[in-house]
C-alpha cells in the first residue's frame, strides 16, 4: 500500500504531483504529502487524511520547484497523522516510501547513537538519516547502493536532494515502481495508472534496481550499482475512464458495469466463429500436471474457493486452495506435476507475489489471473490470463471478483477439454451458457431496488451471518466480507451445514441472516438449515433463483430471486444482490464507500 510519485521537469511540478496523487489515492488515504526543491531548500507540504486536504495548501504555496516527490499513505509504522505523513526530510534529502523496513529498530538505534534526531514514528525516517549520513562521503550512486544494501524489508522509494536539484532517485525491492518518459520531463510512479495521463512510455524497475532520473535522461542500476539497460514499453493508449459518470460512487458504477465487463471478457476468450476457447499458448500439456493449487487473498481467494468446486466437478485433478499469506510460510510439497494459479486484481498484493516467487524459485508451473496486466504478478508468472474488466477504483472489489470467477471457469473448461474429461457436447453447451451470462447479470441487477430497501436492517444490526452450501458457501464468504469492509459491522460467512457445530449459539431474536440457496443439489439441505436459524429467531433473507415451483416458507423475512443460469454459473448471479446489500448498508450509515476505513486497494505490504 501507499502510493509514490516523482517528477523532474522544466516546469513547476506541484500540481502535476497533486493530480497524480489523486489517481494513487486508492493505495492509501491516511495522509498525503509532497516535497519540491525550491531555491536550494526542501519545501514539504503534508496533511492528515485525503489528497483534497492537501490541495488548498499546495495551490496557495509560493514555493514550487522543477523537481518533486509525492506520497499517499496507508499507515504501517506510526499513527495516521501529519507528523508521520511522507515525505520525510533532512536538510539535504527528502524521501517517499511504500513498503516496510524490517530492521528499523537496529538501524534507528545506531543512528541515534551517532547523533541523529528523529521527528516521526515511521520506519521511513531511517532511510532519510542513512542517506544524509552516507552522502557526506559518497556520491549519489554509491550512497544509494550502500543504503539499499543496509535495508531489510520492502520498499519503493522516491528521493530528492538539495545539493543535486536536477535529479531524482527511484529504487525498488518488493514494492512496485515504474518510470515514465515525457516531453522535457520524466516520472516515477507506484503504478502506470498514476502516469498514464502523462505518458504511455514506461519502464518497470525489477527487484533490487534503482534509477537516477533527470528531466531528459534516466540511468538504471542493479543492486551492486552497475549500470543496466532497461526496455521501454509502450502501453495501450486507451484513456482510462476514471469518472464516476452518473453514479454516486465508483463501487456503484463498477457493480453496474458487470454485464459489460463480463461480456468484454467473454469476447476476449471465446471465439465467435467456432465457439472455441481462445486461450492461446497455454504452455502445458495434459500430462504436465495432476494437481492444481489456487492461491489468492481476500476476495480473490473467494474466487479461488468457488473454482475448486468447478475443478472438482469438471476435471479429475486434485485441487487445493490456499490463502497466500499462509501458503508462503508453510512447508509446501513442491511436486513437478503441480500447477499453481495466482489470482489478484491488482497483481501487486505482497503475499500473493511472494507465494508466486516461492513457486518460481522451486521451478513450479505458474499461471496468473490478474486485472492489471503491467503488474508484478503478471510479469513474474509464466502464463498470464487477464480478466479484462478495466480499472477497478472502489476499494471493495466487485467487477474484478466476477472477472476472476469467469477466467477461473474458462480455465477449468480449457483444462477439462485438454484432459478429455468433458465431451464435446457438454463443452459446447457450457460455452453457450456462458454467452448468456451478461444478459442474466443485467436482469439480476434489477434486484437492487428490493435489496436497498432491506439494507437498513443490516446497518442497524449488531452482526449478521451469511450461509451457503457447495459453491454458494464461498459466495456467502464474499457477501460477508463485502458487508463488513463497507459497513464496519461484524458479518460472518459460514457453511450452512456447520451452524449446529457452534455458530448457532450466535443466533438471537431479530439477527439478520442471509441464506444463499440456488435451486441446486444442496437446496433442500440448506432449507433445513434455514429453518433451524428461523426457529431461533433469525430474520432470514433468502437469496435464491427464479423457479416455476414457488415454495412458501413460514416466518421467512424476505426473499430475493436472481435470474437462473446453469448451476455452475449461479455464483455470478447470487453475488450481485450481496454487493448491493453491502453498498446500501454502508450508504445508510454514511460511510466512505469507495475508501473504507483502514483499507487500501493495493496491498503491497504483508
Ligand atoms: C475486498 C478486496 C480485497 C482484495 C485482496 C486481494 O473487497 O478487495 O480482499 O481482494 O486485498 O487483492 P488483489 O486481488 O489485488 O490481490
Amino acid at each position: 500500500m501507499c502510493g509514490i510519485i516523482g517528477i523532474s521537469s522544466n516546469k513547476p511540478v506541484s500540481t502535476i504531483i497533486l493530480n497524480s496523487l489523486k489517481k494513487l489515492e486508492y493505495r492509501g488515504y491516511d495522509s498525503a504529502g509532497l516535497a519540491t526543491i525550491h531555491k536550494g531548500f526542501i519545501n514539504e507540504i503534508k496533511c492528515e487524511g485525503r489528497v483534497n486536504n492537501l490541495e488548498k495548501n499546495v495551490l496557495t504555496s509560493k514555493s514550487d520547484g522543477l523537481i518533486g516527490i509525492g506520497h499517499v499513505r496507508w499507515a504501517t509504522h506510526g499513527a495516521a497523522n501529519t507528523i508521520n505523513a511522507h515525505p520525510h526530510s533532512s536538510e539535504k534529502v527528502s524521501v517517499v516510501h511504500n513498503g516496510i523496513i524490517e530492521n528499523v529498530t537496529i538501524l534507528k538505534k545506531h543512528l541515534i547513537n551517532n547523533g541523529h534526531k528523529f521527528k516521526s514514528q515511521t520506519d521511513t525516517e531511517v532511510i532519510v538519516h542513512l542517506i544524509t549520513e552516507y552522502l557526506k562521503t559518497n556520491n549519489i550512486k554509491n550512497t544509494i547502493t550502500k543504503v539499499l544494501n543496509k535495508l531489510h524489508g520492502s520498499f519503493a522509494l522516491g528521493i530528492i536532494f538539495t545539493d543535486h536539484p536536477d535529479l531524482l532517485v527511484g529504487a525498488r525491492r518488493g514494492s512496485p515502481l515504474a518510470v515514465g518518459y515525457g516531453p522535457n520531463e520524466n516520472y516515477l510512479g507506484s503504478d502506470s495508472y498514476a502516469l498514464k495521463s502523462m505518458t504511455n512510455k514506461i519502464t518497470y524497475l525489477d527487484d533490487g534496481d534503482f534509477c537516477i532520473l533527470r528531466k531528459d535522461k534516466v540511468d538504471f542500476y542493479n543492486s551492486e550499482g552497475v549500470i543496466i539497460n532497461k526496455k521501454i514499453l509502450e502501453l495501450s493508449k486507451e484513456d482510462i475512464d476514471i469518472n464516476k459518470g452518473d453514479f454516486k460512487h465508483f463501487m456503484a458504477k463498477e457493480i453496474a458495469e458487470q454485464p459489460n465487463t463480463i461480456n468484454a471478457c467473454i469476447k476476449e476468450y471465446i471465439n465467435k466463429l467456432n465457439n472455441e476457447l481462445s486461450i492461446f499458448n497455454f504452455p502445458w500439456k495434459k500430462e504436465d500436471f495432476n494437481k492444481i493449487i489456487l492461491i489468492g487473498c481476500g476476495t480473490a481467494y473467494h474466487a479461488c474457493v468457488i473454482a475448486k468446486y468447478w475443478f472438482e466437478k469438471l476435471t479429475n485433478l486434485e485441487v487445493d486452495v490456499d490463502i497466500a499469506s499462509e501458503f508462503r510460510y508453510r512447508n509446501n510439497r513442491f511436486r513437478k506435476d503441480n500447477l499453481y494459479v495466482f489470482v489478484s486484481q491488482s497483481g501487486e498484493t505482497a503475499d500473493t507475489h511472494a507465494a508466486l516467487d516461492l513457486c518460481n524459485k522451486n521451478k513450479m508451473k505458474t499461471c496468473a489471473i490478474v486485472n492489471v496486466v503491467e503488474s508484478s504478478i503478471a510479469r513474474d508468472a509464466q502464463f498470464v490470463l487477464p480478466i479484462h474488466c478495466g480499472q477497478e477504483i472502489g476499494v471493495a472489489s466487485t467487477k474484478a471478483f466476477l472477472g476472476q470467477m469467469l477466467v477461473l471457469y474458462l480455465i477449468t473448461l480449457k483444462i477439462s477439454k485438454i484432459r478429455n474429461e468433458i465431451n464435446d457436447l457438454q463443452y459446447a453447451n457450457k460455452i453457450c451458457q456462458l454467452k448468456e451470462l451478461p444478459e442474466l447479470i443485467l436482469k439480476t441487477l434489477k434486484t437492487e431496488t428490493k435489496i436497498s430497501s432491506l439494507s437498513e436492517t443490516f446497518s442497524n444490526a449488531k452482526g449478521s451471518m451469511f450461509l451457503g452450501r457447495g459453491h454458494s458457501y464461498p459466495v456467502a464468504l464474499e457477501g460477508a466480507l463485502k458487508l463488513k469492509e463497507l459497513s464496519y459491522i461484524h458479518a460472518e460467512g459460514y457453511p450452512a451445514g456447520e451452524m449446529k457445530h457452534g455458530p448457532l449459539a450466535l443466533i438471537e431474536e431479530g439477527m439478520p441472516v442471509v441464506v444463499i440457496a440456488p435451486r441446486d443439489d444442496h437446496y433442500e439441505k440448506t432449507m433445513s438449515n434455514m429453518q433451524e436459524v428461523i426457529a431461533r429467531g433469525a430474520k432470514v433473507l433468502l437469496i435464491t433463483n427464479k423457479s416455476s415451483d414457488e415454495i412458501k416458507f413460514d416466518n421467512l423475512w424476505e426473499k430475493i430471486e436472481v435470474e437462473t443460469s446453469s448451476i455452475d454459473l449461479m455464483p455470478f448471479l447470487l453475488t450481485i444482490p450481496l454487493q448491493n446489500l453491502a453498498y446500501y448498508s454502508a450508504l445508510t450509515l454514511g460511510h466512505d464507500i469507495d475508501k473504507p476505513r483502514n483499507l487500501a486497494k493495493s496491498v503491497t505490504v504483508e
